[in-house]
């Protein structure tokens, strides 16, 4: 069944409102709180989910709303739940880095359906719906051809836990070392994964990964024609804490890599 267009025209209005939020923020007076020891948040963030609530409860008052930053009537059981996460990659963002996006997705009775993803800086609006494709400023999107590892540029990241307990994390991403062409950590997953779908990166994986970070993503690189499933190849669970997406081709290499290297530690 169609979604109603007006989920998709919602979700591009609130990326952005939210752009025009985090831009006045942005090398400005960014207010940095912390939420732990390495875990920032700032105005920009806070803002941004405030705002897309308010939109969301004046213009769906049924739906529910799962964000980072704030709890609310967002844990009921509605048949249509947005996901949001309002400032992917605070802390380059905290440190006047141009690296981050606004990340909104709808999930409807337990699929996420709708996904965009706006880089206020580069001005790339990332867009998809299940079924209809994905597209970057309106133009489809298509995953890279690369087909060997050695050919291939991939990227991770890392959960704020990483200093507590870096063994694994670090484990596969050496592994990932020895047999890329090169890695990347560039702190968005959201990018990251849209970045996969526009064939820029060939894959990309992570631990610990909570659902506002990729949700929206996933999708992106689904409708683009990539593969996505947990690192362990079970089938992609926005929820499941972890996410391997590539462009297909090189998804079972990846997945073996991960294996040996999590065995190992
Ligand atoms: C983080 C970024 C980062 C990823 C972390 C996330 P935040 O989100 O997406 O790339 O490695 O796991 O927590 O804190 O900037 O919204
Ligand atoms: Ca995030
Ligand atoms: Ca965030």
């Amino acid at each position: 069944m169609a979604l109603d267009p007006l989920y998709l025209a919602t979700a591009v209005e609130a990326a952005l409102v939210a752009a025009r939020i985090q831009k006045r923020f942005f090398r400005q007076n960014p207010d940095i709180r912390k939420k732990g020891r390495i875990d920032l948040v700032t105005a920009a963030d806070l803002e941004v989910e405030r705002t897309f609530r308010a939109l969301v409860a004046d213009r769906f008052p049924s739906h529910a709303v799962l964000g980072e930053e704030a709890t609310g009537p967002d844990d009921v059981a509605a048949d249509c739940r947005w996901i949001i996460d309002p400032l992917d990659g605070t802390t380059n963002f905290a440190h006047g880095l141009a690296f981050f996006c606004v990340s909104i997705a709808l999930e409807v009775r337990g699929t996420i359906e709708l996904g965009v993803v706006y880089d206020p800086i580069g001005e790339e609006l990332f867009t998809a719906e299940r079924g209809s494709g994905a597209r970057l400023n309106g133009v489809p999107l298509r995953v890279s051809p690369t087909t060997s590892l050695v050919d291939a540029l991939v990227v991770t990241g890392f959960h704020h836990s990483v200093w507590e307990d870096p063994g694994p994390q670090v484990a596969v991403f050496a592994a990932f070392l020895r047999e890329a062409q090169a890695v990347r950590r560039l702190g968005s997953a959201a990018l990251d994964l849209c970045y996969v779908a526009a064939g820029r990166f060939d894959g990309y994986w992570e631990s610990r990964i909570q659902p506002w970070d990729i949700a929206a993503g996933s999708l992106v690189v689904q409708e683009a024609g990539g593969t996505v499933s947990g690192t362990d190849g079970s089938p992609f669970d926005v929820f499941g804490g972890h996410v391997l997406a590539s462009n297909g081709h090189i998804h079972k290499v990846m997945l073996d890599i991960i294996d040996r290297a999590v065995q190992r530690t």
